[in-house]
């Protein structure tokens, strides 16, 4: 049975074509239209999975989409937020007295962090705005009215996208003779599927958290025997996924794109100063639930981001996550007595979370899916649909986009006027030259799906140096506050970090942090954050040879087993899909060497004025 997933296509669009629950192509529709987390029906990526796989649209038996009929989603929307309002009647909330004895407890910070003017940087906005921040954010009563009125608008905001996307999937699907073919899924049960059909656990606990699907924010499920049991649901506007967005909104940054920099920076930032203060925004007495007073309200996130450092406010919403999602797993692990947990939505992005999970007492094996934002919905439900009933498989790899002949990337070479050469040794050489300090791209094989580069469009460098992270994101536009994430050999994982048991597959897809050990800091310092962490790329032989051998060969020359490994891009764009676009990416970035295929192209020296220049 073939069957064609959509993801939502308010983000992040993406096309996944799967027979037999076996994911044949995938790759989200930003890698074509080169806009970032790009919202519309997937037409590139649609086109090239049939193309790719030599498919008509007729052979196509199902079309799977991870989102109700609008009118169905209206309705539940309304029923979380009378929910909401119910539980906002029966409590006041004042923050205020909790935040004047913050105040006292901000400490003294010296020291430079890359992309803050300084360490105790404060999105500071004027008398009259921080007045109103104070007066809509945190007084007991406009507090209240602030939260209801956003949770309306959100509302009315929603359905509106809601009847616009569900017109343009039912036109384009009309375009290619698939209307009749649609069916709708519950959106969390997308998030569920994918998690748990791709880990290879018989039996676990099926968390997903994210900002809205269905009426919902999260569920509890348990995955036993190939079925997919929910336990509870966690109702919008109860959201961890809105609660993380609103804070990096106010912090600065893109709420839907940016979370991860919010993750990175709290490792700098003082959780004592307000994390007592978020959580008390959490109904904490009904365990295993998940309840938010005045989630929706921004102007609460936007008066601690003007008064308090952007550090602390930072690790104040992070500490509460984790907290929060903690007793949660903790919760529902002991009641179903599993030891498994699987995870998926765009919350589980957050890696550092994701390591608090596996730390919980009782949890011994921890998954999550690569693709765990909504892009992986669409695969979620043809996995689902395709599989029927059996159970999955655990997932190999993510290479699930197209890929490229020698003849076609020499063609691009050439007509770019690059000059290239056929390396015998490949591997060998891109070792040689990393270890010899040169930043070396990677383009090869089949595009990752999933929002993190895995090795076939990535750029790599050696993680020896520890201000990497300044000069080579200063060159490729980004401001970062996590390192840069090491690819290490599988078989040295125990050498690098603690703790990696039961989470190996995770780690495959860089979607956990772990300990270091003391011999990575000292090795690996690039790739080793403030708090000790880092988010690795295991890397097996099987999985993708070429790859590997690199790492293999670079461990050869300098003991190391770990690269850095930072996403094949320019600032704010998508990772390259085609080789047209890594030469784009490989000249505007000023790399060192690009291996792209079978070949080695020499780069053009930094310009003047280059952080490392
Ligand atoms: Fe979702």
């Amino acid at each position: 049975m073939k069957v064609l997933g959509i993801s939502p296509l308010d983000k992040d669009a993406t096309a996944s074509l799967v027979e037999d629950g076996k994911v044949l192509f995938a790759a989200a529709e930003e890698r074509y239209s080169r806009r970032k987390q790009h919202a519309g029906f997937p037409h590139d990526a649609v086109a090239a999975a049939l193309a790719a796989t030599g498919t008509a649209a007729a052979e196509i038996d199902l079309v799977a989409y991870p989102f109700f009929d609008w009118r169905r989603e209206v309705e539940l929307i309304e029923r979380g937020l009378a929910e909401e309002a119910r539980l906002l009647d029966g409590h006041k909330l004042d923050v205020r007295p909790a935040l004047r004895a913050a105040k006292a407890r901000v400490p003294d910070r010296e020291g430079e962090i890359f992309g803050l003017s300084e360490p105790n940087a404060r999105m500071k906005k004027g008398p009259l705005k921080e007045l109103f921040y104070a007066a809509a954010g945190a007084s007991p009563w406009l507090s209240d009215r602030f939260a209801r009125s956003a949770s309306r608008a959100w509302a009315r905001a929603a359905v509106e996208a809601h009847r616009m996307w569900n017109r343009e999937l039912e036109s384009s699907l009309a375009e290619l003779g698939l209307d009749g073919k649609l069916r709708r899924y519950e959106h969390h049960l997308s998030h569920a599927a994918n998690s748990y059909l791709t880990s290879g656990y018989d039996r676990a606990l099926i968390v997903t958290l994210d900002g809205y699907g269905s009426g919902l924010s999260g569920s509890v499920g348990i995955g036993e025997g190939g079925d997919i049991r929910r336990l509870h649901d966690f109702h919008f506007p109860f959201s961890l996924g809105t609660y993380y967005e609103s804070v990096t909104s106010s912090l600065g940054y893109n709420p839907t794109r940016h979370g991860g920099k919010i993750v990175g920076l709290a490792a700098y930032g003082d959780p004592r100063v307000l994390g007592e203060v978020l959580l008390s925004r959490f109904d904490r007495s009904h365990p295993g639930d998940l309840r938010m007073f005045q989630n929706l309200n921004l102007y609460f996130s936007r008066h601690l981001a003007s008064h308090f450092p952007a550090v602390d406010v930072a690790a104040a919403y992070q500490h509460a996550l984790e907290v929060v999602v903690a007793e949660i797993v903790a919760h529902w692990a002991g009641k179903t007595k599993t030891d498994a947990v699987v995870l998926s939505g765009g919350v589980v992005a957050n890696v550092k979370m994701n390591q608090r999970i596996h730390e919980v007492a009782g949890i011994e094996r921890v998954y999550v899916y690569p693709n765990m934002g909504d892009g992986g919905c669409g695969t979620g439900v043809a996995l689902l649909e395709s599989l029927d009933g059996r159970g999955g498989a655990p997932i190999h790899d993510a290479f699930y986009g197209p890929e490229f002949s020698e003849r076609e990337i020499a063609e691009e070479l050439e007509s770019a006027g690059l000059e290239f050469a056929r390396i015998p040794d490949l591997a060998a050489e891109v070792a040689r030259r990393i270890h010899a300090g040169q930043v070396v791209a990677r383009f090869d094989g089949r595009m990752e799906y999933g929002p993190r580069a895995l090795g076939n469009r990535s750029i790599l460098y050696h993680a020896r140096e520890p201000h990497v992270n300044q000069w080579l994101n200063q060159r490729l536009g980004r401001t970062e506050f996590m390192p840069f994430a090491p690819v290490t050999l599988y078989e040295a994982r125990g050498r690098c970090y603690e703790n990696v048991a039961g989470a190996e597959l995770a780690a495959q897809f860089m979607t956990i942090t772990f300990d270091c050990t003391e011999w990575m800091r000292e090795s690996c310092p690039a790739a080793v954050h403030v708090d000790g962490t880092a988010r690795p790329q295991l890397i097996r032989r099987e999985v993708s040879p070429g790859y590997y051998d690199i790492v293999s060969e670079y461990e050869k020359l300098s003991g190391i087993p770990c690269l850095i490994n930072t996403s094949f891009n320019m600032h704010e764009e998508p990772i390259v899909c085609t080789p047209r676009d890594a030469i784009r990416a490989f000249v505007r970035g000023h790399l060192d060497a690009m291996a792209i295929g079978p070949f080695l192209v020499e780069g053009s020296k930094p310009p003047a004025g280059d952080p490392r220049s």
